[in-house]
């Protein structure tokens, strides 16, 4: 028979053609959904030939499906206009945005702020813009772990207070989206924003055709370890082992790509249904926190291989530990993580 269809139909995805996004987009694609894409693609590989982001083109071969890509600026009103007017054309309007878009070097953020803020803060404030005049008011936003600062309480559950010890640009750009939401969505009730806080997100797909694989020097833990795994770098610099942790190295709440995902699409189902309305931050985490070492081991005995390290000081700005309650999410929205930290260190 028919498969019923989804509340949401058409989905515009911001930022779709990165890590997070692309993950998201065959999830979407598989579940039915109509996928509009809008990258500048200032963090991604572009394909020679089409001119598209090389992640869709893998995505659309994965699933078997289509996507319509628009290589668009989100601080280009116009552009953004025009996109919205197209999809309600071709397709129907869109349902929903899915919000990815940003820049996330914490340490590039601190040597050129405003082209942070200007792209995270102001780019959003066109987005919202956009949407209101084509009357799209749902929103689901890529937050941080990063909003709750340094924490004064584990495990960080949504009532922690955020936006005290952001000690950096990207980071405060993050929180303030967030306080602009929240203003959006109490002065205009029929604003719903629904803010996915994640914790560490890593991993690839399992197909080995989609994954992390940053060209510069990376600045996270598993996409460097990855690298000394494969020789691309001689060895893992541990920043800090007198954390008051149990190995005294720091403490993340790393999280599956998949699984994070897959919470995007639950966000989406409850985003139409009744009993939610306004601003609505969620975590996404495992609630399990992995020492540097740990996550160190797990690698090593994932793929067969020493993992070379040394100990160097700790790196500026770095808290301790960090890892959430992940029961609201679980409660409201009937998503849980499913892969432990094994999984995440299987890169195919
Ligand atoms: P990413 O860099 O892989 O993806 C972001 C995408 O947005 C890129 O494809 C980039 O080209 C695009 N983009 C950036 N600025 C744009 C603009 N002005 N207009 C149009 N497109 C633009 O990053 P990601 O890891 O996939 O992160 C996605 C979102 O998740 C970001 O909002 C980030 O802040 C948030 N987030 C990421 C992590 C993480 O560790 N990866 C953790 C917490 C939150
Ligand atoms: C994890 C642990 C490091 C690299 C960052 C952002 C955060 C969020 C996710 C987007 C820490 C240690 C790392 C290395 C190391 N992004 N480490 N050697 O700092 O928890 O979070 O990415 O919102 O906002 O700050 O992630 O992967 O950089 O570090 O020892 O070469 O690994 O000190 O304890 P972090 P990370």
């Amino acid at each position: 028979g028919n498969d019923p269809k989804p509340p949401v139909e058409c989905v515009l995805v911001t930022g779709g053609a990165g890590y997070v996004g692309s993950h998201t987009v065959v999830k979407l694609l598989e579940g039915g959904y109509d996928v509009v894409v809008v990258d500048n693609m200032s963090n991604c590989t572009q394909n020679e030939k089409t001119s598209q982001p090389e992640s869709l083109l893998r995505a659309q071969a994965l699933t078997g499906r289509r996507l319509t890509f628009y290589g668009v600026d989100i601080n280009d009103e116009a552009a953004l206009d025009a996109v919205f007017k197209k999809a309600s054309f071709t397709t129907h309007s869109v349902d929903c945005v899915l919000h990815f878009a940003a820049l996330k070097s914490v340490s590039e953020s601190c040597q050129i702020p405003m082209t942070y803020y200007r792209n995270n803060v102001a780019g959003t404030l066109a987005l919202v813009k956009v949407m209101t005049d084509n009357n799209v008011k749902r929103a689901v936003y890529s937050s941080s772990s990063t909003v709750y600062g340094t924490p004064q309480c584990l495990p960080l559950d949504e009532g922690h207070p955020t936006g005290q010890g952001c000690t950096n640009p990207y980071g405060k750009s993050k929180f303030m989206v967030e306080e602009m939401f929240k203003d959006l969505c109490s002065a205009d009730k029929c604003w719903r924003v629904i803010s996915l806080r994640y914790f560490n997100p890593v991993g690839a797909h399992e197909s080995g055709r989609l994954g992390e694989d940053p060209l510069d020097t990376p600045n996270n833990l598993m996409p460097y370890v990855a690298q000394v795994a494969v020789g691309r770098r001689p060895k893992l610099r541990v920043y800090g082992d007198d954390y008051p942790t149990s190995d005294g190295t720091g403490v993340r709440d790393y999280i599956h790509i998949d699984d994070l995902a897959e919470g995007h699409l639950r966000a989406l189902e409850r985003m139409f249904s009744a009993g939610l309305d306004g601003f609505r931050p969620y975590n996404l985490g495992t609630g399990k926190g992995h020492s540097v070492l740990e996550v160190v081991q797990a690698f090593s005995e994932a793929c067969g291989k020493k993992i070379p390290y040394e100990i160097a000081p700790r790196r500026e700005g770095d808290i301790a530990a960090s890892y959430c309650d992940a029961s609201l999410a679980k409660r409201d929205l009937g998503w849980a993580a499913k892969k432990d930290l094994k999984e995440m260190c299987k890169f195919l």
